[in-house]
């Protein structure tokens, strides 16, 4: 269990994270927010590439010291920005990362190799890393981040870039993994994280405002998600009142997903809210 305590940073006057608490067990957990809400953030202080102004870090009770080298070789990382060597090919530098974090070369071998044949990459080993596309890049960073078994894998957008084929690939992955280890995932794509993470936690300008089961961020939303079947060119007039979430059409007929604390029109009907409605009504309003 990793029990982060009362993490605050600041960067100059901008507050990056207030007062941030959690506790992480074995599971996947996503980290939602919009762009500066402090995801990156949480994870380069967990990394150690930036220190924090205050909190501590309990890994099953225990008290982690800032820069501790053991708790370090028990996480892996994949950044939000890579920044790889170019000229190494893409085997080099697993090896290389392996080295990096301890990991002895002869036993990693046969890891590199499976992961490198399950992201579909092992055609490509001995190409250098300039010569890849973007997507082979993420992968590759997605690999180094579980080399080593590690207990606790930090991944900061790890679907950016990827085709809709790869991001599915990418989620079964991470959950497959997710046995015996703590993942978090810092993403604003709800659909990266849905039914694979047994916790969430929304970030806003730095500050929590979801920490808890998925189901319990949906329930955020209960009894203010309606469907609405009308005109579209009824759309504008809904706007002005209503916060319209989805619009879809099936030629004659427009049905609206609207946001609403009290019935909309007369004829809307209650919906089941889900993790993207409670999304929508944490964050609808202001980033
Ligand atoms: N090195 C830095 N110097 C100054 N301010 C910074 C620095 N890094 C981050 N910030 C600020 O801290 C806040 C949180 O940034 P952070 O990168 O953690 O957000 P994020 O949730 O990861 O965003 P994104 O979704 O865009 O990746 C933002 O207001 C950002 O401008
Ligand atoms: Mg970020």
């Amino acid at each position: 269990m990793l029990e982060i305590n009362n993490f605050n940073k600041s960067y100059g006057k901008i507050i990056a994270l207030r007062d941030f608490s959690c506790k992480l067990g074995e599971g996947v957990y996503g980290l939602l927010g919009p762009n500066g809400s402090g995801k990156s953030t949480l994870m380069n202080i967990l990394t150690d590439n930036i220190g924090r102004d205050s909190g501590t870090i309990l890994l099953d009770g225990q008290l982690i010291e800032k820069s501790d080298k053991q708790f370090r070789t028990l996480i892996g990382y994949m950044p939000q920005y890579c920044e790889m060597i170019p000229e190494f090919s893409c085997i080099d530098f697993l090896n290389y990362m392996a080295v990096l974090k301890g990991v002895d070369n002869k036993t990693i071998s046969p890891q590199i190799d499976y992961l490198l044949k399950k992201f579909e990459l092992n055609d490509v080993k001995y190409r250098k890393i300039s010569s890849f596309s973007g997507g082979m890049k993420q992968r590759l960073m997605l690999i180094q981040a579980f080399l080593g078994e590690p207990k606790i894998v930090l991944l900061d957008e790890p679907t950016a870039g990827l085709d809709p084929k790869q991001r599915v690939f990418v989620k079964n992955f991470i959950s497959e993994q997710s046995l015996g280890k703590t993942i978090v995932i810092a993403t604003h794509i709800i659909s990266d994280i849905e039914h694979i993470a047994h916790g969430v936690i929304c970030l806003k300008k730095g500050e929590t405002v979801f920490c808890g089961a998925p189901s319990g961020m949906a329930e955020i939303a209960q009894g203010m998600v309606w469907s609405y079947c009308g005109n579209s060119d009824e759309l504008n007039a809904l706007k002005e009142i209503f916060r319209i979430i989805a619009i879809s059409g099936d030629g004659e007929k427009t049905h609206f997903r609207i946001l609403a604390p009290s019935k909309p029109p007369e004829s809307a009907i209650e919906q089941k809210p889900t993790i993207e409605d409670a999304y929508m009504l944490l964050y609808g309003d202001a980033q």
